[in-house]
């Protein structure tokens, strides 16, 4: 078990999806009470439905303020504390040349991977002031946060933003006690990379197994990532076993970065 999960409360947002769902799992096995954000309501139904107790559902739109203020409210109203925030929900772009992106996509993009991080990080630091034991905050970032690639132009730049706005929120927030760390995956195998392969596929000429073997093999561990591998390291970061990790990007890409 690892140090300072149990008995604390975690608000993990994106949780319906691949990596956020895995985090919820590790959390709630770890013995936190997980307070799982998403828009899908169904798939967050079915992850309420599978873990029982311990678990608070909220269906929510991350890039709203509004939302965002609810899901921590019911969090604390339920739980009296939030302890851990897991900023995790994001969107992949469309595979094409800047030159060629539409600026409404552009704009959702930031919104769900930029804005609600924003909005996320801001409401957590909040509350966490106010408590004696303070808080850990961990954001999915990417791979993409720290190198780019073509045709991913507009992903990349939001996972820049996301790393950018981690270190910053680390410096604000160290003397108060609050611990924020950022993690960094390569391609990991969840619904979000089918669109990619999808698109990096058609630049690249390749069909879908074609692309996922290219990709596999740039990766030094010759595979994807699991969901809970990622989810092993957020709960890690946001645990006590490491209590000097702080403004750190910790990338999970199997060798893949740098
Ligand atoms: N899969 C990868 O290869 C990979 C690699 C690096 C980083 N990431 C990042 O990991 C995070 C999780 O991605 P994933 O791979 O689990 O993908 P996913 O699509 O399985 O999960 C994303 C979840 O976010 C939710 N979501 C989207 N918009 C939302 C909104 N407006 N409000 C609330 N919830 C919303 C979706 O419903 C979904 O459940 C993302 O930030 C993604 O950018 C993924």
């Amino acid at each position: 078990m690892l140090k300072g999960i149990a008995g604390r409360t975690a608000v993990v947002t994106g949780a319906a999806g691949g990596i956020g769902s895995a985090t919820v799992r590790r959390l709630h096995a770890e013995g936190a009470n997980v307070v799982a954000v998403d828009i899908d309501a169904v798939g967050l139904d079915a992850l309420a439905a599978e873990l029982g107790e311990r678990v608070l559902a909220v269906r929510a739109d991350v890039t709203s303020a509004e939302d965002t203020a609810m899901f921590f409210q019911r969090a604390v109203d339920t739980f009296e504390t939030v302890d851990m925030f897991h900023a995790n929900a994001g969107i992949e772009s469309k595979v094409i040349p800047v030159a060629a992106f539409d600026i409404d996509d552009f704009d959702k993009v930031f919104a769900v991977n930029v804005r609600s991080a924003f909005l996320g990080s801001a409401a957590a630091v909040r509350i966490m002031m106010g408590q004696p034991d303070r808080g850990k905050i961990v954001f999915t970032a990417s791979i993409a946060g720290l190198k780019s690639d073509a045709g991913v132009t507009v992903y990349t730049a939001s996972k820049h933003a996301v790393v950018g706005m981690a270190r910053g929120l680390a410096k604000e927030t160290g003397g108060l006690g609050i611990r924020v760390n950022v993690v960094a995956p390569g391609p990991v195998d969840t619904r979000m990379m089918r669109p990619l392969e999808e698109g990096l596929g058609a630049l690249a000429g390749l069909d879908a197994a074609g692309i996922q073997a290219a990709l596999a093999v740039a990766i030094p561990l010759g595979r994807y990532a699991e969901a809970d591998e990622v989810a092993a390291t957020v709960a890690w970061l946001l645990s006590d076993e490491v209590p000097y990790m702080h403004g750190e990007v910790v990338t999970v890409g199997g060798g893949l970065y740098p």
